[in-house]
């Protein structure tokens, strides 16, 4: 997997084998929150020092990060944040001197990005579907590809209809948002089980002015919530337990493992889903879930035997690589429907 599947502030794929962080050549493993030992020998203890002007401070910072896939942007979006400006101001305030205590601040934050920590975590913030979300290290970072799920919903429903949506694993509550934000007179719930993620979720929809619409609960899938819903989705973990070591480093180390995991062949999740979903989606009801490039084929197989699905279909990310399945009853394939 190269650069051009991350993310554009770098994020890297969840994926096995996915860079766009920054990799490992030794494969050694490190602690969650150590600097990665081969990082720890280039980083000068103090990079930057005495008056430096914004220019040569992003240059010197990508110097810096220069193990990271995308050194420039990961520099200056740490610059921008420092200094609480946008790509225009940054521009056009190079020649200005950083005060000595941006520049310590900024030294602290390349240390961080040059041990592996991820851009989004350092800053405290990730864009999603042109949204804003606060995240921390208990949720996953969201990823520019999950913008696959919410154009699958939106190329199945119309904008005007009021849904009720359910989203399980909701992590950050970037999808449920996203999806709010496009569906002015639905509502949803985010289920989650862990409880940081439910309350980083609520501040998010809190923030975006989509609490009205919007609960979180935490629990396990859809076991907490009641009724049904027109419209299912998941992005759930699905990476296979002895890929961990090859992740990229930024996700292995810093991501929660409990985001990332699902047993032996990456499937648990959806088995545990799909056995509670049939009685939980609305007659014409749509169900989308995420997965990695290499599964949606056997995810749709999954989908197709669950108990009233329609035929299955499958969805593709930015990069043109399937990245999930689901099926929608409304103007399904009546024979279908009827298997259990
Ligand atoms: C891959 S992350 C997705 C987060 C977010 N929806 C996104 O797309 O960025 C999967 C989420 O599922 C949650 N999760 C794992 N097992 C769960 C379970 N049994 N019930 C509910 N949520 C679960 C994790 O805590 C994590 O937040």
């Amino acid at each position: 997997m190269g650069k051009d599947a991350s993310s554009p502030d770098g994020t890297p794929p969840l994926e096995k084998g996915g860079q766009g962080g920054i990799a490992s050549s030794s494969g050694a493993s490190f602690k969650k929150n150590d600097p990665h030992p081969e990082f720890l020998r280039k980083i000068p203890t103090s990079p930057l020092q005495g008056e430096v002007r914004i220019g040569d401070a992003l240059v010197c910072g990508a110097t810096l990060l220069s193990q990271s896939e995308t050194p420039l942007l990961d520099a200056r979006i740490l610059l921008k944040h420092i200094l609480a400006i946008d790509d225009a101001a940054l521009i056009a305030r190079a020649r200005e001197t950083l005060t000595p205590e941006q520049v310590e601040h900024y030294n602290a934050l390349l240390a961080r990005r040059a041990g592996c920590e991820p851009v989004a975590y350092i800053t405290g913030t990730k864009e999603f579907w042109s949204l804003d979300f606060k995240v921390t290290s208990d949720v996953l970072i969201p990823r520019d590809d999950s913008g696959a799920l919410i154009e699958a919903v939106l190329a199945r429903r119309n904008r005007n209809e009021a849904l009720r949506i359910a989203d399980l694993g909701t992590g950050s509550g970037c999808l449920l948002c996203a999806l709010l934000s496009e569906f002015p007179a639905s509502e949803g719930v985010g289920i989650d089980c862990s409880p940081a993620a439910v309350s980083i979720a609520r501040a998010n929809a809190n923030m975006l002015g989509l609490s009205a619409r919007a609960q979180f609960i935490e629990g396990d899938w859809l076991a907490p919530a009641s009724g049904t819903f027109d419209v299912i989705i998941a992005n759930p973990p699905y990476i296979p337990l002895g890929d961990r070591d090859s992740l990229a480093l930024d996700v292995a180390a810093f991501e929660p493992a409990g985001a990332l995991f699902a047993g032996a062949d990456g499937f648990d999740a959806y088995r545990q889903i799909l056995a509670q979903a049939p009685d939980r989606l609305a007659g014409d009801g749509l169900m989308i879930m995420e997965c990695g490039p290499d599964q949606a084929d056997s995810l749709a197989l999954m989908l197709r035997g669950m108990a009233g699905a329609a035929e299955p279909f499958t969805m593709r990310d930015l990069a043109g690589r399937p990245r999930g399945a689901g099926f929608d009853r409304r103007n399904a394939d009546k024979s279908l429907q009827k298997r259990d």
